[in-house]
């Protein structure tokens, strides 16, 4: 199937290529070349400081231990029943393997039925002594608890889950869909592992499974059925298949059966399915609330779920449908995402490299010269001075200059989002000049994270020697807010965009505890730009289309390798690797080294990362809520910004994420490449984070790492406007790639936005769905036609909201692009965006789509309603032009859409709008509901699909008839468009009341 090799065949030829080039699996890491803050020489980090011990990923070692074969399991005894399941203790079976870690002699085992879709089964030591740290549950407060529905009792909801278990030979649970009896989860047959620093649970997969999710990672949007994913948060720029910045221990399963003459349902016995049959598919979603690094081992038949601590804190929600599984999941555990301020749908520049403030004053006034819409300039670290976070750059970036630069900017109805990175600088002590008040305030307030022997934990980033906001302690909050507050008084910024919280540190360890004196440092590796470290890495297809270009380039690039070689020490002698092995010690952890390796993508916990012995101010290990330090400090920043200006909706991009951050934040996909592979991953990273609750994505648009080129930048600033998230990101020293830089991109972006902005109201109008009841933005085409199985790994076309499909082209050099048009066979219809006919496909099959560069394919879907604005160059522009309707009639004449409209900003508007639209019968009534008060007039109603035959055409609003001059129908396209209506209603506002239209 072409859909399911895709992701594949883009892996390998990304491996191959990015192997070729030297980036995989380097993480590729650049901070700027200069400094103006100091003339002494700066001492550059050797690289040995971020080096950590030899490990050998479990999975990867062939000596490894099987748990499975060593350990006893447990046996239940003791059964409770309680308000909503049952209650056990779970007693080790028999003599302790202690494999990974001590094992737990005791657990108890609570079972809940929550809610009506939703179970909870949990496991915990029935011991916890947290005097001696030797086993870490995790906080409610920091990741709340789902809990049961209020007077929710297991006989009143009748829940559509079941819980069995059995003690033979031991302990093993199972959770069966009790309408269709559809096993969806089976320990039986493995035993369960408890240790310490290891917990292991297995559970049988039927053939017809398909799971989405467990990131986040680079990856196709269905998991490989042969993959082990991990989740440990980890700053890399984004290699293929491993753990990244975020982490989300969700999974989404999906199955499809057969469904026979008599109605019974027979599980879909491969993918290849026949489209005379018919197939229907039921989902649910597993989550497990655990901070501590995961791996989870996915078999064709089976997946092993390891921790390296903490409970079994497991949730399983019924569904039947992902839309159903993932507004359980946000209303139960994760969280409802924001409703984001309007202007951030707008387009967004940035690029690390900006230099001055005069270059984004250009950088404004190029994009007004050529007519692009721009809503937000964004800066990098490159404001900072020695990139500590809220300070400027005393010669570049001149605060007075910045105030100056900033009232013009929102002048124009533009926004400013500048950098804060997770760590702060600590000052040289012997270096006056060199204070730094945030690092005093920070200090007096006593917020760093901790060595155990209770020294301050330093670590480096891009400044040098930093410290850790420890967001446990009891003035972090405080301080946090009142740096966010003096930073707003020098700089009125509009969001914030909070980097390297993973926690990022460039060594291992409290390197820099005994160094202080020798701040600012350079980190141990080069950075983009700098000698022996230039960016001549171009997309593929680049020597063909740039053929002059790419010479220069290859041969600039021999040069460089050939003056690096020059200069590098001769390879060393090869021995055999010795590995770091780890021992448990009964009762006591091992959390630098845990005795489980995982497949971390740096290897060892403690490289590039804050090591886990890094200990908070309530002594938790950073061990135990790593995976949360991102997480936290977009909670402070969010709640931060909320108190400083209560009203007015934070706007937060944050990088590392975990589940139930989407209630705060944006995610960007980090550090990607400017390669073709990586503008298609943006899509299944994008459909995964709509698993995750965090629908405001994108990606850094015609790639971060590498040079862009004309034509990927071409096809990748079309594909991006169709993403919540709309940005373009570059790195340091690559060639510029705004969207006015080539010819070609400038129309071919004017082109797409010009549509985004037009639909800039469906947009707000999905995502105040999303805040309010949880439904998706970005969504896959599995989700809106679920009883289709050939969908089951399509993701290189997607859906914005239930109405629009885009189909991008994803491959250079193409002119064509095959898509699949989902429900055709039941009846479902789609219309061409920009010829407004009706798309000729035919059902399950791939249908060839003209595409020339600059064209993306964009369908609206039979039976939608989206209510439109005018594009222009700002949102607010947009928000205050004439109002417009595109009604695509499905195959019954009929289409239904919505429409909500507030203030844009406030966090609780005073008023509010909501207007509903239908059409049957040859008639469009829109009602409206709701005080606020928008002042545009209707002016545009176009109808695709409108069946008038040859008679003449009369088009009727709330009783008067429309003059035929502004009333146009092409029998041939059957699109009846009614035009200036603005004048017709004598400039009314379009929604004060309702309204029908006939025809
Ligand atoms: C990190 C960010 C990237 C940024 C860079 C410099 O790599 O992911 O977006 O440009 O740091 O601040």
């Amino acid at each position: 199937m072409a859909y399911s090799n895709f992701a594949a065949w883009w892996t390998n030829v990304l491996l191959v290529s990015l192997t070729i080039n030297g980036y995989y699996p380097q993480p590729l890491y650049a901070a700027p070349s200069t400094r103006t803050t100091t003339a002494k020489p700066v001492f550059t980090m050797p690289a040995s400081a971020d080096q950590g011990a030899l490990l050998l990923p479990n999975i990867k070692d062939p000596d490894r231990v099987n748990a499975q074969d060593l350990c006893p399991g447990y046996l239940a005894s003791d059964v409770k029943e309680t308000t909503h399941g049952f209650s056990a203790r779970l007693s080790l079976a028999g003599e302790a393997c202690n494999v990974y870690g001590t094992d737990v002699e005791s657990l108890d085992l609570t079972v809940e039925y929550q809610s009506k879709d939703r179970l909870n089964v949990n496991i915990v030591p029935t011991h916890i002594d947290s005097s001696n740290r030797s086993h870490y549950i995790l906080s409610e407060d920091l990741v709340p608890k789902p809990k049961p529905d209020e007077h929710a009792k297991v006989t009143d909801h009748k829940p559509d889950l079941d819980f069995s278990w059995s003690n033979e030979p031991s302990f093993s649970f199972k959770v069966t869909r009790k309408s269709t009896g559809d096993v969806l989860f089976d320990t039986q047959g493995t035993v369960l592992v408890f240790e310490n620093q290891f917990v292991e649970f297995t559970s049988s997969l039927p053939q017809n499974h398909n799971l989405y999710g467990l990131g986040e990672r680079i990856h196709g949007l269905r998991l490989a059925k042969n993959f082990t994913a991990t989740i440990y948060a980890a700053d890399v720029g984004d290699p293929v298949d491993t753990n990244l910045y975020g982490s989300h221990p969700f999974y989404l399963d999906t199955r499809y059966f057969e469904v026979q003459e008599d109605g019974e349902l027979v599980p879909m016995a491969d993918e290849e399915h026949d489209t005379s049959r018919k197939y229907v598919s039921y989902s649910h979603g597993v989550f497990l609330r655990n901070a501590h690094g995961h791996e989870i081992l996915l078999q064709p038949d089976s997946l092993t779920w390891r921790t390296l601590g903490g409970s079994i804190d497991l949730y399983f929600y019924s569904g039947p449908s992902q839309p159903e599984v993932t507004k359980s999941f946000q209303l139960s555990a994760i969280g409802l995402p924001p409703l984001q301020q309007y202007y951030t749908f707008g387009f967004h520049q940035c690029r690390w490299g900006y230099k001055n403030w005069a270059e984004l004053e250009q950088l404004v006034s190029d994009f007004r010269k050529f007519e692009i819409p721009l809503e937000t300039v964004w800066s990098d670290i490159d404001f900072m001075r020695g990139y500590r976070d809220f300070t400027f750059d005393a010669v570049n970036y001149p605060i007075e200059e910045g105030k100056k630069f900033l009232s013009g900017l929102h002048e124009k109805g533009l926004h400013w989002i500048p950098m804060v990175d997770a760590a702060i600088y600590i000052p040289n002590p012997e270096d006056p000049s060199d204070a730094y008040a945030t690092y005093e305030r920070g200090n007096a307030s006593d917020v760093w994270l901790r060595n155990p022997d209770g020294t301050v934990y330093i670590g480096a980033v891009w400044p040098g020697y930093t410290v850790f906001p420890d967001l446990l302690a009891a003035n972090a909050q405080e301080w946090w807010t009142m740096e966010l507050k003096e930073f707003f008084e020098s700089a009125p910024y509009d969001g914030l965009w909070i980097d390297m919280n993973e926690v990022s540190s460039f060594c291992v360890g409290s390197c820099g505890s005994n160094n202080l004196t020798l701040n600012p440092v350079h980190p141990s590796f080069q950075l983009p730009g700098e000698p022996g470290n230039v960016i001549y890495d171009y997309p593929e297809g680049f020597n063909i289309t740039n053929a002059t270009e790419a010479a220069s380039a290859s041969s600039a690039s021999s040069a460089q390798e050939a003056s690096k070689t020059a200069t590098m020490p001769p390879p060393s002698t090869t021995t055999s690797p010795e590995y770091l092995r780890t021992t448990p010690t009964p009762g006591v952890r091992n959390v630098n080294h845990p005795p489980y390796v995982i497949n971390h993508v740096q290897g060892d916990l403690a490289v590039h990362a804050v090591s886990p012995n890094a200990t908070h101010v309530d002594g938790t290990l950073e061990y135990d809520i790593h995976n949360l330090y991102g997480h936290q400090l977009i909670n402070a920043t969010y709640h931060g910004l909320l108190s400083l200006f209560p009203n007015k909706r934070p706007f937060v991009l944050g990088r590392s994420t975990f589940s139930g951050s989407g209630k705060w934040t944006a995610h960007w996909g980090g550090d990607n490449q400017s390669r073709w592979a990586y503008m298609f991953f943006s899509i299944p990273q994008a459909l995964s984070f709509s698993l995750f609750g965090i629908p405001m994505f994108g990606v850094d648009t015609c790639g971060f790492n590498g040079n862009s080129d004309e034509e990927l930048c071409n096809r990748w600033m079309q594909l991006s406007a169709f993403f919540p998230f709309y940005r373009n990101h570059n790195v340091l020293s690559a060639i510029p790639q705004e969207p006015y830089i080539w010819s070609s991109v400038i129309e071919a972006s004017k082109k797409a936005m010009a549509i985004r902005y037009a639909l800039l109201p469906y947009i707000y109008t999905l995502f105040h769905q999303a805040h309010t009841i949880g439904s998706t933005v970005m969504r896959a085409l599995a989700w809106e036609f679920p009883n289709d199985p050939s969908l089951a790994s399509a993701d290189r076309q997607f859906l914005l909201g239930p109405s629009l499909m885009v189909v991008p082209v994803l491959q250079p050099q193409a002119t064509t692009v095959d898509g699949v048009f989902p429900g055709i066979a039941d009846g479902e219809i789609w219309y061409d965006w920009y010829t407004q006919t009706l798309f000729d496909a035919v059902a399950g099959k791939n249908t060839t789509i003209d595409a020339p560069l600059g064209h993306i394919p964009v369908y609206v879907r039979g039976g939608s309603i989206l209510p439109m604005q005018e594009p222009a160059l700002t949102t607010r522009e947009v928000r205050n032009s004439p109002w417009s309707l595109l009604v695509a009639l499905d195959g019954k004449a009929k289409a239904e859409g919505h429409l909500y409209v507030d203030d844009g900003e406030s966090v609780e508007p005073e008023s509010t709008l909501s207007v509903h639209f239908t059409v049957e019968n040859n008639r469009l009534h829109a009602v409206s509901d709701g005080t606020y008060e928008d002042k545009n007039s209707l002016d545009k109603i176009t109808i695709l699909g409108a069946d008038l035959g040859s008679s003449p055409c009369h088009v009727v609003l709330n009783g008067q008839e429309i003059p035929g001059q502004l009333v146009s129908y092409n029998q041939t396209s059957r699109v009846l468009a009614v035009t200036g209506l603005k004048e017709f209603t004598k400039g009314r506002c379009a929604w004060d009341e309702g309204w029908v239209l006939k025809w």
